[in-house]
């Protein structure tokens, strides 16, 4: 897809399909780019919407053909809901609706005019970024391991209209939207990707080839480096599995050198069986889905080199998978992490904190100003939070108001979550340090109490996206992409 924004006559635009907003109210209304519009050709705009066809409900629409007295060709009226009630995400899901619309009418290009009652420079690039993340989400599609291959959209073409006057701000808005959703759109795919194709091996080429693309400097750590570096606890969830471990560490470096770089870590187990304390049968196929974290790290570093943002950025993505085999973990078995600490593995299926924990030993070196990791770490975190917000812990009351805010702003948001001590006693054990899990009760808070014990030394903030990184079952099974937009406005936060 091809996003641009113009500053251009609406009327004498040659478009195959100009689209205008319509908001309700006792009657609907016409958006400032649907008058001129309407007054061009006589008020057939207006007669049509008086004839009733058009509710103006939120993601209504009624396409005109051959408009009066302009070039385009058509005319999508769009319904935005009550102007007082449109909001980013009632505005997204207008764009998304026009945007299937337009896709499944054949037309190759169209031109949005929705920004024209936004408020003020920042909302109208705020607004112009939600079109282009809208648009790209309804055009999703993964068919990767289909045979039928990848077929293109119809619409290739989608423009932004703005008044000359705000045509900097409408332009930086669609470039964050194109570089926050092809962030999305890669953290998806390699997500969706089955455990049989994408392994720790694989999530290392793509890792490379972004090296390639987007001149990310990249390292492999194998087996034997983490040996070196004494990551036992990491090495000891991929000992059950054929598929070698990787630690994948990518580098971007916008900031100057002498710039202390944010470190994102993320969980890139490829398919949690959840090893000899084994999973149940019933959508065991989802674990597939246990590396969205790393998916989400790739996503933000690379959103983050497209957006050439004057930063240095770290991406660690631990990476195995966790079976059960005569070589996996047993409960009770006692391993030791990078950091000295022993923990006694009472279940193997925790691993993903076990495979963290090293990672963030390992992210000490850089001397991070912050550490944000991302995992898709417990089923309890989904009890607690449901499907709408991911779980926030961190150390630092300043990063976590950060991380919130960020969330807030880019729609993808977090809650925040105690990490208290009187959590962290659930972790005793009689035999090591620690033990890898606290019990049922509270277990989100527990998981994130046991990575706090490795993030040492810096500001540290942990996001727990069980709930949040892929929908379950049904028609709409697949991955969100989250929390690439949280990461990355994070980020445009810090430039
Ligand atoms: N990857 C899972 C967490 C998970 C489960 C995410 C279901 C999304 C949906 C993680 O490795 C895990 O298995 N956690 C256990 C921890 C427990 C053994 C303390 C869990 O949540 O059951
Ligand atoms: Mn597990
Ligand atoms: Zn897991």
């Amino acid at each position: 897809m091809d996003y641009s924004a113009k500053a251009a006559d609406l009327i004498k635009q040659p478009s195959p399909c100009l689209v205008v907003g319509v908001c309700r109210s006792k009657k609907p209304l016409l958006s400032p780019s649907g008058e001129i519009l309407d007054k061009a050709g006589n008020g057939q705009i207006s007669a049509l919407v008086r004839l009733g066809d058009l509710t103006a409900e939120n993601g209504s629409m009624l396409m005109l053909h051959n408009p009066h007295g302009v070039k385009a060709r058509r005319i999508l009226l769009l319904g935005l809901g009550k102007k007082r009630e449109i909001t980013e995400v009632s505005f997204r899901s207008a764009v998304q609706a026009a945007v299937r619309q337009i896709n499944r009418h054949n037309i190759r290009s169209a031109d949005f005019t929705l920004l024209d009652s936004v408020g003020g420079e920042s909302g109208k690039m705020r607004q112009a970024r939600n079109l282009v993340e809208a648009a790209e989400e309804a055009l999703y599609r993964y068919d990767e391991t289909k045979s039928t291959g990848k077929k293109p959209h119809r619409l290739k073409k989608i423009n932004v209209m703005a008044r000359r006057e705000s045509l900097a701000s409408v332009r930086a808005g669609v470039s964050q939207g194109v570089a926050i959703a092809a962030g999305v759109s890669f953290a998806k795919t390699i997500s969706n990707l089955p455990g049989n194709i994408c392994t720790p091996g694989y999530l290392a080429r793509q890792a490379k080839a972004m090296q390639k693309s987007h001149g990310i400097k990249t390292t492999v750590l194998d087996e034997a480096q983490m040996k070196r570096l004494k990551m036992g606890s990491l090495l000891s969830v991929s000992r059950g599995s054929r598929e070698p471990a990787k630690l994948i560490v990518m580098e971007y470096r916008g900031g100057q050198e002498s710039e202390k770089p944010i470190v994102l870590i993320g969980k890139g187990l490829t398919f949690d069986a959840g090893g000899i304390s084994i999973k149940p049968a019933a959508a065991m196929d989802e674990m597939k889905y246990d590396m969205c974290g790393g998916a989400s790290v790739f996503g933000a570093i690379r959103a983050a080199a497209d957006l050439k943002l004057g930063l240095n950025i770290v991406g660690i993505v631990p990476s195995s998978e966790n079976l059960p085999d005569g070589a996996a973990n047993k409960p009770g078995d006692i391993v030791t992490s990078m950091a000295g600490k022993t923990i006694e593995i009472l279940n193997t299926d925790a691993e993903g904190r076990l495979i963290l924990c090293d990672a963030l030993t390992y992210a000490e070196r850089y001397h991070p100003a912050a550490v944000v990791d991302v995992a898709t770490l417990t089923g309890a975190c989904i009890i607690a939070l449901g499907y709408h917000a991911s779980g926030l812990y961190s150390n630092s009351a300043e990063l976590a108001r950060e991380l919130l805010d960020a969330g807030e702003a880019s729609g993808d948001r977090a809650w925040e979550m105690p990490l208290w001590d009187d959590y962290t006693k659930q972790l005793k054990s009689n035999f090591a340090d620690l033990a890898n899990i606290g019990g049922r009760a509270g277990g989100s808070v527990t998981a994130a109490c046991f990575l706090k014990q490795f993030a040492g030394n810096y500001d540290w903030a942990h996001l727990d996206i069980a709930g949040t990184a892929w929908r379950s079952g049904g028609s709409r099974k697949g991955a969100t992409g989250r929390p690439v937009p949280l990461l990355v406005e994070f980020l445009l936060g810090r430039n």
